[in-house]
């Protein structure tokens, strides 16, 4: 059974990508040290491909200079703005139909952790794919044959800053969506618009599917220490946690080693020995998922439990008085 995970939120810089990437390096440890080998598949499907600049694709040197695709040494079809290259296969091109997923996967240096990258080319996707009949589907029609092999434990999908199309392809194929937020009012009243989003598409598209996506977790991410934050991040937090009830994570607190992360390309809880407040809330959050039945059981199997000891049998002492001494 493949779990698939969206991190999405129409707001940007709200922690999307650093939970999805973070997330997808603490599971990938646990499924090397669980007994299986299945994998764990991050779907990059916001056009900046943050998130597969922390999995490892350097964008600098590999974006052609015509059309901003990040991955131009690979040419096998030329280049849409007439540069000398085209990009390998990317989410860009499964959006358009003109790729497989198996085509765009490809591993990343952390365990157990694949990749399907973004490109700049996914610009076209939220114009090109509303008028299609399938266009809300593209996903899910790409996706289906991976989910049935089971060769991902868990797929996680990192999401654009936005409640368009290619959000509605992704509610359309996650069981479960996490709500990233920054603490305070504005970005906890677009969570208002975001379950709207998830409630129409679940009527719309996922009925005919039997299947349904909710809200599996909200994640509140750079938060600042309530001393600072003062009295108006305390109550969006309260707010949250009344409105919201069990679905709100312990938060991931504001963390200089998240940007620093970035800048390095490693995922936030494998960075600097996973010493951080923001790593230490990310693998807390990942153990809390798999509590609340987001994430499926993952990691080493349980000890088994040792037999317990038999208490030594009591030899009882010679009475005294049948001591014969001679
Ligand atoms: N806990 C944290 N502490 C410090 N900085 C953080 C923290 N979480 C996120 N950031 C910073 O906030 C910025 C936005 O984070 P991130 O890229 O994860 O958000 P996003 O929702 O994916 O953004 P976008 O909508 O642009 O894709 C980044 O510069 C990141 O380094
Ligand atoms: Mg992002």
């Amino acid at each position: 059974m493949t779990t698939v995970l969206a991190f999405a939120n129409q707001s940007g810089g709200c922690g999307k990508t650093t939970a999805a990437t973070g997330m997808a390096a603490v599971i990938g440890e646990l499924l090397e040290a669980g007994p299986t080998d299945e994998r764990c598949l991050v779907i990059d499907l916001d056009l900046q491909g943050d998130g597969s600049h922390v999995l490892g694709i350097t964008a600098a040197d590999q974006t052609c200079g015509e059309c901003g695709d990040m991955f131009p040494e690979h040419d096998p079809r030329g280049c849409p703005r007439g540069g000398d290259h085209v990009a390998i296969a990317n989410m860009a091109d499964v959006l358009a139909g003109i790729a497989t997923m198996d085509e765009v996967i490809i591993p990343t240096q952390w365990p157990r952790v694949d990749l399907a990258p973004a490109s700049l080319r996914l610009a076209a996707a939220e114009k090109n794919l509303s008028p299609l009949q399938d266009g809300q589907l593209r996903l899910r029609n790409a996706m289906i044959d991976l989910i049935a092999s089971g060769r991902y434990k868990v797929i996680l999908i990192d999401s654009p800053a936005s409640l368009g199309v290619v959000a509605v392809n992704i509610f359309a194929v996650s069981r479960y969506v996490l709500a990233c937020i920054k603490p305070g009012a504005k970005e906890l009243r677009g969570l208002v618009g975001l379950e709207a989003t998830i409630g129409q598409v679940n009527r719309e598209i996922n009925a005919q599917f039997a299947q349904i996506c909710e809200l599996g977790a909200i994640v509140v991410t750079d938060a600042p220490t309530a001393r600072s934050g003062g009295a108006v991040y305390a109550e969006a937090m309260d707010y949250a946690t009344d409105e919201y009830k069990g679905l709100v994570l312990p938060i991931i607190p504001r963390d200089v080693r998240v940007p620093e992360s970035y800048s390095h390309q490693i995922p936030t809880p494998l960075y600097d020995g996973g010493k951080g407040k923001a790593a230490k809330a990310l693998r807390t959050a990942v153990g809390l998922l798999i509590e609340m039945g987001v994430l499926p059981p993952m990691g080493p199997p349980p000890k088994a439990k040792r037999a317990p000891k038999k208490p030594a049998e009591v030899i009882p002492a010679e009475s005294p008085a049948s001591t014969t001494i001679s």
